[in-house]
């Protein structure tokens, strides 16, 4: 039987609606919100209602891109959580509403796992088991994926993301928020000529918060002396710090790796779009001999393709939500 899904995304400030058949993506469709940017940050009540505007619009595009209808529509997987509770309230009112009137089952995903499971919307797919690093707004994690609904954090962030780390840097530079891709486009013209210094933090987990803090004194020092150097070493400022961020991304990965002994590696969420990190894994793969997963630049941030993904191997499996699920801004990797 042909298996189409529906998928609605709405965590933080995109929303996302995709049509998936059979495990394959159709479509997906994402509507970015700029409202935010001139605030450096996502602000939750102006995300709401951005979605309260885009989401019909988004899944009207979604099914008319893969020249379906609703009647079409065998199933409708959403984002459960974790996320912002005022976006996650729009995606799930919207998809149990769309499944009680189409009367079919509703299938709730978690967001970090589907930014994982986007390695299934393409090929090459990784074989289980296989080792992730997720790097996004929020999140930072290393994960030991054993199947699509066997997940296990073996690492995770103490304090800030990854994400989190270039857009506070951005912020601090005077750009834009997300600044996470202007970051990286401006360290391609830059060298890495400033050194901060790396969290020593035990085993598999992260921090990125004394990183902030020293990026933070060293330019409050440099323009005490020099008003301009900013602006003067904006390049070399970016590269600078774009390198640290992945190293310490990368030591990780490789102490997992060589913890767990698994050689097939793969990078998802936002922030593994960033060009040096997916260099930085290619190569460091090349050296150790893993074989490594990058997802197309389309599957790395927020969008519903993923969530259809993740939904369709939920619905093979049968796990299904009824009409009491609620949306859940917190939500434990076991769930
Ligand atoms: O996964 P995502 O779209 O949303 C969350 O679930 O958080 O990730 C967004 C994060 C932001 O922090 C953004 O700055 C970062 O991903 N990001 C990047 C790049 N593209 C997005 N960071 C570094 N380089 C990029 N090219
Ligand atoms: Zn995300």
């Amino acid at each position: 039987m042909n298996i189409s899904i529906l998928a609605i995304e709405s965590s933080c400030d995109d929303t996302s609606a995709a049509v998936i058949e059979n495990g394959r993506v159709l479509s997906n469709r994402t509507a970015n919100q700029e409202v935010h940017s001139i605030y450096g940050g996502v602000v939750p009540e102006l995300a709401s209602r951005q979605h309260l505007i885009n989401i019909i619009p988004v899944i009207d595009t979604a099914l008319k891109d893969a020249g379906k209808t609703l009647k079409d529509i065998n199933a409708i997987a959403f984002t459960r959580g974790p996320g912002l509770l005022g976006s996650l309230i729009v995606g799930v009112s919207v998809a149990k509403t769309l499944a009680l009137s189409l009367d079919i089952p509703l299938v709730e995903v978690h967001h970090m796992k589907a930014h994982v499971l986007a390695h299934f919307a393409e090929d090459p797919k990784p074989p289980f088991p296989f080792l992730c690093l997720t790097v996004s707004g929020g999140h930072t994690q290393i994960i030991r994926v054993n199947d699509y609904d066997d997940m296990e954090v073996l690492g995770s962030t103490k304090d800030d993301a990854a994400g989190e780390a270039f857009d506070k840097t951005g912020k601090m530079l005077g750009l834009e928020y997300p600044a996470g891709p202007i970051i990286d486009k401006l360290a391609q013209q830059g060298v890495h000529k400033f050194q901060f210094p790396e969290p020593q933090i035990e085993g598999l987990d992260f921090s990125f918060s004394g990183l902030k803090t020293s990026i933070l004194y060293f330019l409050q020092k440099q323009v005490a002396e020099n008003p301009n150097f900013i602006v003067e070493n904006l390049a070399d400022i970016c590269c600078s710090v774009q390198n640290t961020i992945i190293h310490i991304l990368m030591r990780k990965l490789i102490k997992a790796a060589a913890m767990t002994g698994i050689n097939h590696i793969g990078i998802a969420g936002g922030v593994s779009a960033n060009s040096g990190l997916r260099q930085a894994l290619s190569k460091v793969g090349e050296e150790k001999k893993w074989t490594t997963y990058i997802p197309a630049f389309e599957y790395c941030t927020d969008n519903a393709g993923m969530i259809g993904i993740a939904g369709y191997h939920l619905y093979q499996k049968g796990y299904f939500s009824d009409q009491s699920v609620t949306p859940l801004s917190r939500m434990d990797f076991g769930m």
